[in-house]
């Protein structure tokens, strides 16, 4: 028997919730927006005491631009924020900061902020914490599809030599470990075109806890949900009892 069940090396949150749990209190969702920087935090200090090596937080959809204007401007003003008041101790913790998604919708000084910030932690290595900001999984995998096709074009890459491999290269993330374990809180079983290529293997954790209340409690519950199930990847449970064999 294994001694220890095994802690996902790669996590995904989708942080939902936030205006539910606004209006539960009866404020504002950009409350709850707020709210939800907490639990952020939470899962980071998590993370780096479990020895998470990646962790990716979906922080606004390619999709969310369809908010309303005054919900978008607050989540962009938070993000400023944000990014102003974490970045110095998320630096001192060794985490490696970077935003996934295309940055070049957002305005100058927030995305300035941003890439100074990967910048300033590109050097860390106790976690990788990506923020997907203006992401979509299907988005991901045509600018993937993109840069292989320039690839191609250069003359640098055969399209006959494309495999799963070679455009995983190109996909976000592609050079950090599979993802392990994707989890959605706010009680919607859905991923919401959340990293449709990395989840290919993912275990689902979900949980009705709305985001700002999710806290380290909650994480070491998904752990250790994690830690319990059987990652078959297509062989029977007696090949992996027997170690692949047969
Ligand atoms: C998730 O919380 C945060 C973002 C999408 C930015 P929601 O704002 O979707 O909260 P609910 O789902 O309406 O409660
Ligand atoms: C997904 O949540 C996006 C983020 C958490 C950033 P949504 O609340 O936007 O997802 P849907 O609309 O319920 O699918
Ligand atoms: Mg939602």
């Amino acid at each position: 028997m294994n001694s220890k069940p095994p802690v996902p090396r790669h996590i995904a949150i989708v942080m939902d919730g936030n205006g539910r749990w606004a209006k539960a209190r009866h404020r504002p969702r950009s409350f709850g927006h707020d709210a939800g920087r907490k639990a952020v935090r939470e899962v980071v200090e998590g993370c780096l005491r479990h020895g998470v090596e990646a962790l990716t937080l979906f922080a606004f959809s390619s999709e969310n631009w369809q908010r309303p204007q005054a919900e978008v401007g607050a989540l962009m003003t938070l993000f400023l924020r944000a990014l102003d008041k974490e970045t110095d101790e998320l630096h001192a913790q060794g985490v490696r900061l970077r935003f996934i998604g295309d940055l070049d919708r957002f305005e100058a000084p927030l995305r300035e902020r941003m890439l100074a910030a990967m910048q300033r932690t590109a050097g860390n290595h106790k976690l990788q914490l990506n923020i997907a900001v203006n992401y979509g999984g299907r988005w991901d995998i045509v600018q993937a599809a993109r840069q292989a096709a320039q690839a191609i074009a250069r003359g640098e890459l055969r399209a006959e030599d494309m495999d799963e491999a070679t455009l995983g290269r190109f996909i976000s993330l592609g050079d950090l470990p599979p993802l392990d374990l994707f989890i959605r809180t706010g009680g919607e079983y859905r991923l919401s075109n959340f990293l449709l290529w990395q989840a290919a293997y993912a275990e689902l954790h979900f949980t009705d806890t709305l985001w700002p209340d999710f806290d380290q409690t909650c994480l070491r519950r998904a752990i250790d949900d994690f830690g319990h199930r059987e990652r078959r990847y297509g062989r029977t449970g007696e090949q992996i009892a027997t170690g692949h064999q047969g």
